[in-house]
């Protein structure tokens, strides 16, 4: 049975059904013309606010899509002092009070799909198929850390009497004020999941986006100040890493909730070390090297749909995306002939269209990063086969798809964030050594076996150190509440947003003790 009784998720859009996906992409249409804004929520210095706006441009064609302002250090310094003062109040009001105004923020949400699939489409280049799934997972944190608020902060507390029949409550509280710092590859799902399990706990929040998509993120906090949440308890920080580390140095933060790269993990965990003040909490979800292992006993047809899904849907800009595929030797000819021709099968182009399966990477930075793998890979003698990037897409930052044979996963430097597919091969009876080669790269977020020997699944199950493990399906998208999701080692320190221990770790114990 579910340990979360009465749980349930969004029912997102029908893409499937003409009579919604039509007005849908009118609607969509319509709404192209329109530019966006964000700034931070306290803007301490308006003078000269108007020379610090920047364009934000569109992955795809490189066309306007609004302006930010970002943050400077008189408002951050603002901010940090309206966010303290704010949670106290916000911790007292209670968990059932909290949760209804994030249910109600999930709501508009929902209201608002329209402008939050235009923005996940045009700021980050997301297909609509991948925005619906954005929204829905959005939608579910809030209504689950909702109700996990109602878990945990709501009740007596009451403890056993001690042996002189004193009364015993243990309380959970919010921290104080918690930092939230997300990346763009969900920029509306990881910006609002995780503030909203450090809001849900009683604490007040100031979110830093990631630089490529701060207008969805002021889109939704929009949003949420709409449903009641109060703006000195949630406010919004834009700017790049020279904002994430005014914050994370400030001894006034209680906590951060991080989730990006493993290297950015290691600067926060530093800043948060080094400042003076209290003991800061870090909670970190990173990067990851993710595997497949397919044995000669997996089924084919399977495999391919479930490799083509998990290394190139999201234009692979997904931590749990697959990186390198391990095939049996056996198979591994047949196998990869199979997964050949549905990669040939791939539209590339303007996530837009309702045909395309890969859009652009995020941004040129991105682009260059993965060519430049590719073309180290081919220099170091890889077999590589690359699709091809249509022309109406040059004015984007796009990457064709790859396939790259390597020899094994250590042969690969870091995690190659997009549409890049590594495959390796191994001999029957190498099992447990393969799984020894992907513990030894230090990540631990998703790994894949597609198996039908049970002792297969039992070995991998037993001795691989990783997050999330998937036997015979994909290894991408994980769903709130049901499949807990995060990574151990390089991938971060293990709480698993959308299960049933994240809101503690936002959380401090109290207990009191009354001698009747
Ligand atoms: P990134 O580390 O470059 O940036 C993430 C965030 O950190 C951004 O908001 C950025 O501005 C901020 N930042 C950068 N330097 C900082 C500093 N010194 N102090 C404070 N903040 C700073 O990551 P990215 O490129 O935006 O995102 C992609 C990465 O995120 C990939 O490695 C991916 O695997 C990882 N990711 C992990 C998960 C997960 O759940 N484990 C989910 C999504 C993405
Ligand atoms: N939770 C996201 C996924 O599973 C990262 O793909």
């Amino acid at each position: 049975t579910d340990i979360f009784p009465g749980r349930r998720n969004s029912a997102g859009v029908d893409l499937a059904d003409p009579l919604v996906r039509e007005p849908l992409l009118d609607r969509l249409a319509a709404l192209d013309a329109r530019e966006w804004g964000a700034a931070p929520t306290v803007v301490a210095e308006a003078a000269g606010a108007a020379d610090r706006t920047r364009p934000v441009m569109s992955p795809h064609d490189g066309t306007l899509v609004g302006h930010v302002l970002e943050a400077e250090p008189a408002d951050v310094d603002a901010m940090l002092a309206r966010g303290t003062a704010a949670q106290i109040a916000w911790d007292g009001a209670g968990g059932e009070y909290r949760a209804r105004l994030l249910e109600r923020a999930a709501d508009l949400f929902e209201e608002h799909t329209d402008e939050i699939l235009e923005l996940c489409r045009r700021e980050a280049g997301k297909t609509l198929p991948d925005a619906v799934l954005e929204l829905r997972e959005a939608v579910d944190f809030l209504r689950f850390y909702a109700q996990e608020a109602r878990r945990h902060f709501t009740g007596n507390g009451l403890l056993l009497p001690g042996p002189t029949g004193e009364e015993n409550r243990l309380r959970l509280h919010g921290r104080g004020l918690f930092v939230t710092i997300s990346p763009w590859n969900f920029p509306l799902a990881i910006f609002i999941g995780p503030a909203a399990a450090a809001l849900a706990a009683g604490n007040s929040v100031i979110a830093k986006p990631a630089e490529q998509t701060p207008l969805i993120a002021a889109f939704a906090v929009q949003l949420c100040h709409a449903a009641g949440i109060p703006d000195d308890v949630l406010q919004l920080a834009p700017g790049d890493g020279r904002v994430g580390g005014m914050l994370t140095g400030d001894p006034r933060v209680a906590g951060v909730a991080f989730t990006g790269s493993t290297a950015t993990a290691h600067l926060i965990n530093r800043a948060l070390a080094m400042r003076p003040g209290p003991i800061g909490q870090f909670i970190a979800e990173t990067g990851g090297q993710n595997a497949l292992i397919v044995d000669s006993s997996a089924l084919p047809e399977q495999v391919t749909r479930d490799v083509m899904s998990s290394a190139f849907q999201s234009a692979g800009q997904r931590c749990s995306a697959l990186r390198v595929l391990y095939l049996q030797e056996d198979i591994a000819d047949s196998m990869l002939a199979m997964i050949r021709g549905a990669f040939d099968a791939l539209q590339i182009g303007d996530p837009a269209l309702l045909a395309t399966d890969v859009g652009p990477v995020i941004d040129r930075q991105a682009q260059g990063q993965l060519n430049d793998h590719l073309a180290e890979m081919r220099v170091a003698g890889r077999n590589v086969w690359q699709a091809v990037v249509p022309p109406t897409c040059a004015h984007g930052s796009y990457v064709a798809p790859a396939i790259v044979e390597i020899d094994a996963i250590g042969d690969l430097q870091a995690e190659n964030f997009g549409p890049v597919l590594h495959v390796a091969r191994f001999r029957a009876g190498q099992l447990a050594d393969v799984v020894e080669q992907i513990n030894a790269t230090g990540y631990g977020l998703t790994l894949g076996l597609h198996s039908r020997i049970e002792g297969n699944r039992r070995l991998v199950e037993r001795r691989a150190r990783v997050g999330n493990f998937y036997v015979n399906r994909n290894q991408i998208g994980a769903v709130v509440g049901s499949q807990p999701f995060g990574g151990e080692g390089l991938s971060g320190t293990g709480p698993k947003a959308g299960g049933p221990h994240y809101l503690a770790r936002f959380a401090t114990e109290r207990v009191t003790t009354v001698d009747t």
